[in-house]
């Protein structure tokens, strides 16, 4: 499908396309400001759907996109990650839910928190849920996924809470595979 098809197909969303390494933010720790998060302006509302290219997105690398004026974190895991994640027991989670807008109302299990059934995607906004830091990621932490060290919550290679103050699993944002190298956002 063409660029101009498309784009006349879903007039409602105001595309834009993140390639190769435009539009990556950097990843770290700092305190994402919460007014951000509540009161986007209108300009960052309109933005309501993004196309990002992951085909240079090695696996076991992560790339942070930014969407909706939040960092959205997009990882492409190794078989290792992927195994550890589906190796958990649900009842080791301190949040049993899998915070998922695509499958929501599901259990944790990793299986219901990746993009493709495999598990090789995973996608996941980089707010941490305890009071809104950008995690740390690339296997940071006690569990090999993500580290907040505002206050020191650890996410495992799922992105799910494992130890710390924040109460949720890193919340997945509605996303899908519209070809074979492009997730789209919202
Ligand atoms: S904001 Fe992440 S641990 Fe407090």
């Amino acid at each position: 499908m063409s660029h101009a098809e498309d784009h006349e197909g879903t007039r409602r969303d105001f595309l834009y396309y993140v390639t190769g390494g435009a539009g990556v933010v950097a990843t770290g720790a700092a305190v994402w400001p919460l007014v951000n998060q509540m009161n986007p302006s209108a300009d960052v509302q309109a933005l309501s759907s993004i196309r990002v290219d992951v085909s240079d997105i090695e696996v076991g690398t992560q790339i942070t996109v930014k969407w909706l004026g939040k960092p959205v974190f997009i990882r492409r895991r190794t078989q290792e990650e992927i195994d550890e994640a589906r190796a958990v027991e649900l009842s080791e989670l301190p949040d049993q839910e899998d915070r998922n807008a695509n499958k929501p109302g599901l259990d944790a299990a990793d299986e219901n928190r990746s993009l493709d059934e495999a598990g090789e995607w995973l996608v996941m906004m980089g707010v941490c849920t305890h009071l809104g830091c950008v995690p740390l990621g690339d296997g940071a932490g006690d569990f090999h996924g993500w580290f907040c060290p505002c206050h020191g919550s650890h996410y495992d290679t799922s992105g799910r809470i494992r130890k710390g103050p924040a109460p949720e699993n890193l919340f997945v944002p509605v996303a899908e595979f519209v070809d074979e190298t492009t997730i789209k956002l919202g």
